[in-house]
């Protein structure tokens, strides 16, 4: 388990289609996940992908309110901490709608992303579960973001009015 240095927009490995993964409960496939985990939540991020550690393979965890939850104490997270492998995503919906996003590959600055609203996302934890949700919103947008990492997808590609691109310190809005 270790905090590993987190990779920046520009890198070779951002922009690659990673590799799926062929077998599940590897030690291999555990330390990555407690890597992506420890270098997650020392970065402050919600969510990460293997590729922004270097590492092209189709893995990324994602949660909003932390692993503290998924041992039961205090509420249930908005966003349950996950781990998924192999993802796959269907949108549900036509609607795509607006949101700032951030990466922690693309540090200090921020930008305004359509997303699908609702989509159904499947997949596997790192024993090889299925996993198959239907999701909504905020929590729809982290999947869609993550998961275009494992195709070489960096948010800026996605902004539409490029003035919404920015860095924190300077766009006037209230996060
Ligand atoms: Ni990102």
């Amino acid at each position: 388990m270790a905090v590993r240095t987190v990779i920046r927009m520009g890198h070779p490995v951002l922009r690659r289609v990673a590799e799926t993964v062929a077998r599940f409960g590897t030690p291999e496939l555990r330390a990555l996940v407690d890597d992506l985990w420890d270098t997650m939540h020392a970065s402050g991020g919600i969510g990460i992908a293997a590729p922004q550690i270097a590492v092209a393979r189709r893995v990324v965890v994602f949660g909003l309110g932390g692993r503290a939850d998924k041992a039961g104490c205090g509420r249930p997270a908005p966003i349950p901490p996950t781990v998924l492998v192999n993802p796959v995503i269907e949108p549900l919906a036509d609607t795509m709608a607006e949101g700032w996003e951030a990466c922690l590959s693309v540090p200090g600055l921020r930008g305004v992303v359509p997303r699908h609203t609702r989509i159904r996302y499947s997949g596997f934890d790192a024993d090889g579960n299925r996993i198959d949700r239907v999701v909504e919103d905020y929590h729809a947008r982290v999947v869609q973001h993550e998961c275009d990492h494992l195709d070489g997808v960096l948010y800026p590609s996605r902004i539409r009015d490029m003035s919404t691109f920015g860095f924190d310190e300077e766009l006037d809005v209230e996060f």
